[in-house]
């Protein structure tokens, strides 16, 4: 390829001072060119043209099922766990909600749960939403603005369980007397299941 004189090797281009030697390419150089071009080639038919391997969607995909799955197994346990998320049935605790609920709500929501000042607990119309969850969050931190106490300061969070577990026991009451009509509530079916 060189009629150079002084090298063979030596090519008669020359780019600012630079010149090139036409050395043969190293071995192992060449070898994994070789190899880089025959992974390319299976590459391209194990996944785009047989299309036996995951694309990286689809490895994202099949990850996030599995995130899924995992997180909806911790839910699962952390629900069953933990029994504040669920309304209790246990007739003690029932009791002492009740006791709770004569003593401090039944003033704003009638003894049987129809409504005074506070709403119908009765009925499937619901403020601030009709899970347990919803149920221990209003009566722990209140609605001052609106004339519902802040619980947490006066009873302890057993005793909260306990009066929202209660208050579960009165949803679809008869009442004697007709209870307080639902206000602008958005009809939700009570959900005794409690946390969801
Ligand atoms: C001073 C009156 C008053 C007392 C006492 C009171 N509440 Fe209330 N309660 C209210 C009012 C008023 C509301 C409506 C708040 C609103 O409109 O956002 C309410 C709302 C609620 C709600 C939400 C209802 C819904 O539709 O989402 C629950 C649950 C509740 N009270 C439980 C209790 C419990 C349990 C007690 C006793 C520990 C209690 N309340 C004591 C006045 C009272």
């Amino acid at each position: 390829m060189s009629n150079n004189p002084q090298d063979p090797l030596l090519l008669d281009h020359e780019y600012d001072g630079i010149r090139e030697l036409d050395n043969k390419l190293p071995r192992w150089w060449v070898w994994l060119f070789c190899i880089t071009i025959a992974f390319a080639a299976v590459y391209l038919v194990y996944y785009h043209v047989l299309k036996i391997g995951p694309l990286s969607a689809g490895e994202y995909a099949a990850e996030m099922q599995a995130g899924e799955q995992l997180k909806a197994s911790a839910m699962g346990k952390f629900e069953a766990g933990i029994p504040g998320l669920h309304p209790s049935s246990d007739p003690v605790i029932l009791e002492n909600g009740r006791q709770t609920y004569a003593k401090f709500c039944a003033p704003c929501h009638r003894a049987d749960g129809g409504g005074l000042v506070g709403p119908n607990l009765t009925d499937d119309y619901w403020i601030h939403g009709s899970n347990y969850c919803d149920t221990v969050t209003v009566i722990w931190n209140g609605v001052p603005a609106k004339g519902m106490i802040t619980w947490k300061a006066t009873l302890k969070p057993d005793e909260i369980q306990a009066v929202a577990s209660y208050i579960y026991t009165l949803r679809g009451a008869s009442l004697a007397t007709p209870g307080k009509p639902p206000e602008n509530q958005a009809p939700v079916k009570a959900a005794p299941s409690g946390f969801e």
